[in-house]
């Protein structure tokens, strides 16, 4: 009887959705290279792509593209709840609230209606980020910002909370965030995801289980405690200092370590997300380029201390890097992780739904048995 602690190395599903291959430090969406999309693929080719299995034909993206722009707006009565909301509420619980409010009025159960499914799953993709966006405004007293439909998904959320379009720069870092966040094969809420979809609830039960698992800081969290961990080092000199002070009182150092990426194993992400980062960070100066440049210490320093145990950058390092470098609040990070990975956990449950099975494990039994019932005025 071998206990699999956190399920590590134990194959528990058959997917075509992404692959990651350790050994070459690559990542495909559905046979594609990771990098190749990032390059030359729009957001929603990519969410197409991930959801229906195939990269779409013009009319098939036009059409795709237009749902998810029709589907921009929040019920009112959503809005009047993020207005009675704590101004400092975590994102990401304001997300799962507000899915989770939606539901309750829908008194949504899963019908097994494939096309109904797949509907709500789009409904999910181009609502989120509209509810996230909204929360900004309206938890800083700004007006909310309607969205613009000639902008695309990733260039509208930014509109939508920062009330102006992003430049080509932003642009390039906004659409790279959201589709190197959209998918990581089996990562813990896309677990989650599919193992509260396997008893048939509702997709929208589904998503509000993978929104916490992933405000957790081992997981989507990590890009929130990023920033916070670099702008508490404040400058390069520290960090050499900070790296031995972690290790000496073996506590994690955010951002760095994966599951799944391993000894010679590098996360691919992290170059890319780098590249980016580096671009704006330049161009930006002062002190969003002085938090860059403590990544990069960060990154040398981890490799020459703990590069042998095999602990190499993930994706949230750079991801909160960039974040900062967009003026997102650190406390969103979490939450923008959520608005875009939301594709990948819906392509997993609907394609999990295809041969479903029950997620049922076992757990080895450590306590004692056969012990005799005390009535409460005889315990010690
Ligand atoms: N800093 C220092 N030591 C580390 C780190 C780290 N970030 N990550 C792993 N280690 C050490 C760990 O202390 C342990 O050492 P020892 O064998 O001496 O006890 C060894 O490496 C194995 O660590 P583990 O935690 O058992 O490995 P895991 O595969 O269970 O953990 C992880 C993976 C992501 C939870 C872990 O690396 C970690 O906590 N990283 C920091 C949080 C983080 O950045 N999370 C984002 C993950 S990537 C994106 C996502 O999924 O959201």
């Amino acid at each position: 009887m071998k206990v699999h602690w956190g399920l590590e190395g134990l194959y528990v599903n058959e997917s075509s959705i992404c692959y990651i291959d350790p050994v070459s430090s690559k990542i495909y969406y559905r046979g594609y290279d990771l990098e190749d999309l990032v390059k030359y693929a729009s957001f929603e080719e990519v969410a197409y792509l991930l959801l229906y299995g195939k990269l779409p034909t013009r009319k098939e993206l036009e059409e795709f593209s237009n749902k998810l722009r029709e589907r921009r707006f929040i019920e009112s009565t959503i809005i009047d709840i993020l207005k009675t909301l704590p101004p400092d509420a975590y994102p990401i619980d304001v997300l799962r609230l507000s899915l989770d409010y939606y539901c309750t009025c829908k008194r949504f159960v899963n019908t097994g209606s494939e096309k109904d499914n797949y509907e709500f799953a789009i409904d999910l993709i181009a609502k989120l980020p509209v509810v996230l966006a909204y929360f900004y405004r309206i938890s800083r007293g700004l007006d909310v910002v309607l969205p613009r439909p000639e902008l695309d998904h990733p260039a509208n959320f930014y509109y939508m909370m920062m009330g102006r379009p992003p430049d080509e720069v932003e642009y390039e870092a906004v659409k790279t965030i959201f589709i190197i966040y959209a998918d990581h094969s089996l990562a813990n809420s896309t677990f989650t995801a599919i193992t509260v979809a396997s008893t048939l609830t509702d997709l929208g039960s589904a998503i509000i289980a993978a929104l916490s698992s992933l405000k957790g800081p081992l997981h989507g969290g990590a890009n929130r405690e990023v920033v916070r961990m670099l702008l508490e080092i404040g400058d390069e000199s520290r960090v050499e200092d900070y790296v031995l002070e972690k290790i000496k009182k073996k506590e994690k150092i955010m951002g760095f370590g994966h599951r799944v990426y391993k000894g010679q194993a590098r996360d691919p992400r992290v170059a890319i997300l780098r590249r980016v980062a580096e671009k704006l960070a330049k161009r930006k100066g002062g002190h969003y380029e002085k938090l860059f440049n403590i990544a990069v210490r960060l990154e040398e320093a981890v490799a020459k201390h703990l590069g042998s145990k095999g602990i190499g950058p993930n994706v949230d390092l750079y991801a909160g890097v960039l974040l900062y470098l967009l003026d997102i609040p650190p406390d969103y990070n979490p939450a923008i992780f959520a608005i875009s990975r939301v594709v990948g956990w819906v392509a997993h449950v609907l394609e999990y739904w295809n041969h479903n099975k029950l997620i049922r494990p076992l757990e080895k039994y450590t306590g004692p048995i056969g012990l005799k019932f005390v009535p409460i005025d005889q315990r010690e």
